[in-house]
């Protein structure tokens, strides 16, 4: 499974901000076709992204271009203008129903194979952001093995449900939790909405782990300095990574001694408990082989 901790949203038009990225390193760049992008400056946007898009690549981060919803009647220009080698897969927004999918392939396969890669290889990430799509989530998944996650936006799921968003996120809590499910279910990962407080590094902080314990993998970002954080809150820390070598340890003692349960701490450990412990120990492998791929 591909990691997507950290995606950086740069505004496609902006030339300047686009540059400012290449010195960062997040697990994914998103330069942004969509809605940091004013209706007037779309097709200058294609063109200034388009332009980017292989200075983006080489610096070992994937890109993730996301483009126009079908109904904008924009997509099939983005498209046409961003499938080259260089990205990774498309991220599209407003996605409402697999029947779009349907569709969004359609319009990718010629491009694809024009672009001279492989039947598939391109991968995407429909936004999940209304209350249709929470409803249709884990068809929309399961629908294309183009999909490799979702992505949640609250901001325009609140517009959609006409409710306001608060600082406690109660009204986000349903639909946040509905699309880690989904996903999981449908064995793609579930990446959270951006947290808009970009000077706000406490805040961002908490908002990342509670995302992380909700079943997020990873996190939008607006802003380059929340890319480090983004990243603490979805890797194993150090304390993490120890108490589960010290869990596999206890399990592994018991196990020589005939027993299928011991504990460590007045804990139990038991065969669920040693699972998650291995999943962290694998985690913290494949964050590890990533940085030293990117070095
Ligand atoms: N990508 C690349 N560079 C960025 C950036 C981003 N997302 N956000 C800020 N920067 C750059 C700025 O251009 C500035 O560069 P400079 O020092 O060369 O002038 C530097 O980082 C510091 O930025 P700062 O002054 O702290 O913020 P700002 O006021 O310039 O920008 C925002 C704040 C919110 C306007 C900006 O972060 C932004 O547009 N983010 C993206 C929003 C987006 O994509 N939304 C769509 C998804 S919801
Ligand atoms: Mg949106």
């Amino acid at each position: 499974m591909t990691i997507l901790r950290s995606l950086l949203f740069v505004p496609g038009n902006r030339a300047n901000m686009l540059q400012k990225a290449l010195s960062f390193s997040p697990d994914v760049f998103v330069p942004d076709l969509e809605d940091s992008v004013p209706t007037d400056e779309k097709a200058n946007a294609r063109a200034v992204t388009a332009s980017f898009l292989a200075k983006l690549s080489d610096t070992g981060s994937l890109v993730i271009p996301r483009v126009n919803s079908l109904d904008t009647g924009l997509l099939e220009q983005d498209l046409a203008a961003i499938i080259t080698p260089k990205i990774y897969g498309l991220s599209i927004g407003k996605v409402q129903t697999v029947q779009e999918i349907a569709k969004i392939c359609g319009l990718i396969e010629p491009l694809e194979q024009k672009a001279g890669l492989a039947a598939g290889r391109l991968k995407l990430i429909p936004w999940i952001e209304s209350a249709k799509a929470i409803v249709n989530a884990y068809e929309i998944c399961s629908s294309s093995k183009r999909i490799i996650a979702i992505a949640f936006g609250a901001e325009d799921f609140t517009n959609d449900m006409g409710i306001e968003r608060t600082d406690d996120d109660s009204e986000i809590a349903y639909a946040r939790s509905a699309v880690c499910i989904a996903a999981r279910a449908a064995d793609v990962v579930a990446l959270d909405t951006p947290y808009f407080g970009f000077r706000d590094t406490d805040g961002l902080q908490r908002d990342a782990n509670t995302a992380n314990k909700q079943g997020f993998k990873g996190k939008f970002a607006i802003h380059p300095a929340q890319i480090d954080i983004i990243n603490a809150a979805f890797s194993p820390s150090p304390q993490e990574i120890e108490h589960a070598k010290d869990v596999l340890a206890a399990f592994e003692a018991a196990e020589h001694q005939g027993r299928g349960t011991t504990s460590l701490n007045g804990k139990v450990i038991d065969v669920p408990v040693v699972k998650r412990a291995r999943a962290i120990l694998q985690m913290a492998d494949r964050v590890a082989n990533q940085l030293s791929l990117k070095r």
